[in-house]
């Protein structure tokens, strides 16, 4: 019985776990982590006791009675079919008032159990009645547990992760872009981050996005990644609808920095393998390379365990700094045709910024990218710009043309920055 019901349990959490796997991102906005884990800890552990101590304890209970039954009948048959007769009815209405005051008021509820205790006393013995009490509240314990949990196991995610169009690596040009796009979180939806927003990137070129924070940049590449789905309008790579292609596939060939890097809970190297489609034929000369490029070699040579050294959950054991090198040297390791940088050198001094902006320029090189930006020197390199306001992309240009707009937009964002910089230095000296 035992093993059955931890056989049970583990079988029930593997599947609510790969289900849960498969839900798309807008459902753990939603939902809290710790929601999950509990189902996933508590609720699969009631469901199996409920299977198995708890049946064993029913049947018990069940047998028990069976036997006093006999054994009145056998004293006096006339007084015990009286009985019989008047207790299943009163047991039955108690069972289903039980049920029905269990969720209007629990001093009732109370009551009321005293009322099915009592009746249930005329038949059996002192301790069958609590065995066929906490039998049944058990019961529906394991059934209000089993319902939450068939709920999520049959949850469909909003769009399947494995099915579309999968296309030949030569295939892929990498151009990008945003057609009439109109979206709004799900779960803010009366606040819409994009109306209308049109946004064209060609194959091979480098588009920055400037824009005041929270105007909407990662969100452009949560949309790219297919994170979330518009609510109107279309993005297309290579003309084609990211909706019709495998968001797998889809990933797979496109590298992110993003503003907050996610590391594992592993070694250094494992973090920057990652990257790659098969981390098992990636060798530790890649490996070094990459993180060279990325002018993360020498500081994870400094730690004592090198590239074993772990970097803790979420990667809280190295700093802002290191942990974006560590994601740039796992971009350059994935060698993607399309590459969205989201502030990836933000958190770097100037002098290590200007190491991996000279790294990201060789990255960049022949690939599709967006890269979004606040430094003046990472515009300035870029193909085109365009600018973010009011939930669409209100300028876009060449950073010359752009700057040389008096009115525009840009000029104004450079001029704020432009002034505070010199704010700065004046505070200085
Ligand atoms: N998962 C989410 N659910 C709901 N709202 C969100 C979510 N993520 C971001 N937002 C909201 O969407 C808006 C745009 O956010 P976004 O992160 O795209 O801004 P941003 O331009 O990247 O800003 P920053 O420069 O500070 O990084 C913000 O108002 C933010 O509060
Ligand atoms: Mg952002």
């Amino acid at each position: 019985m035992q093993i059955s019901g931890q056989e049970i349990v583990r079988k029930l959490r593997e599947s609510l776990f790969s289900s849960i796997l498969k839900q798309e991102v807008g459902f753990f906005d939603k939902t809290r982590t710790g929601e999950l884990i509990n189902r996933l800890s508590a609720d699969t552990t009631i469901v199996g006791r409920c299977l198995t101590d708890n049946l064993s304890d029913g049947l018990r209970s069940l047998a028990q009675a069976g036997a006093g039954v006999g054994m009145m009948l056998y004293v006096s048959p006339s007084l015990a079919a009286f009985v019989l007769m008047v207790v299943p009815p009163i047991a039955c209405l108690a069972v289903i008032f039980g049920k029905f005051l269990r969720s209007i008021s629990r001093r009732t509820q109370d009551a009321l159990a005293e009322a099915t205790q009592v009746s249930i006393l005329l038949m059996c013995n002192k301790k069958n009645r609590y065995g066929s009490n906490s039998f049944y509240s058990e019961l529906m314990k394991g059934l209000g547990a089993g319902t939450r949990l068939w709920e999520l196991m049959d949850r469909k995610p909003e769009f399947p992760l494995t099915e579309g169009l999968v296309l030949k690596p030569e295939q892929l040009k990498g151009e990008l872009e945003f057609c009439n796009v109109c979206f709004a979180y799900p779960t803010r939806k009366d606040s819409p981050i994009f109306q209308d927003l049109n946004l064209s990137v060609p194959a091979g070129s480098v588009m920055a996005v400037v824009g005041s924070s929270g105007s909407g940049k990662s969100t452009l590449v949560s949309l790219l990644l297919r994170l979330y789905d518009p609510d109107s309008g279309v993005v297309t790579v290579d003309g084609r609808d990211i909706r019709d292609l495998n968001p797998y596939w889809l990933r797979s060939h496109i590298g992110t920095v993003s503003q907050e890097p996610v590391l594992f809970s592993c070694s250094v190297a494992e973090n920057i393998a990652y990257g790659a489609a098969d981390p098992s034929r990636v060798t530790v000369e890649d490996i070094y390379r990459a993180a060279q490029i990325a002018n993360a070699h020498d500081f994870i040579q400094e730690f004592p365990k090198g590239y074993d050294t772990v970097v803790g959950e979420k990667g809280v054991l190295l700093s802002g700094g290191q942990k974006q090198r560590v994601a740039i040297a796992r971009a350059m390791l994935k060698n993607p045709k399309i590459l969205l940088l989201d502030e990836a050198t933000s958190a770097l001094d100037a002098e290590n910024e200007f190491l991996v902006q000279e790294a990201l320029e060789r990255l960049m090189q022949g690939r599709t990218v967006l890269i979004i930006a606040h430094r003046l020197s990472t515009i300035q390199s870029a193909d085109a710009v365009a600018v973010l306001d009011q939930h669409r992309v209100m300028e876009i240009g060449s950073h010359a043309k752009l700057l040389a707009n008096d009115q525009g937009l840009f000029r104004k964002l450079m001029e704020k920055q432009a002034f505070l910089q010199a704010k700065q230095k004046q505070a200085l000296f």
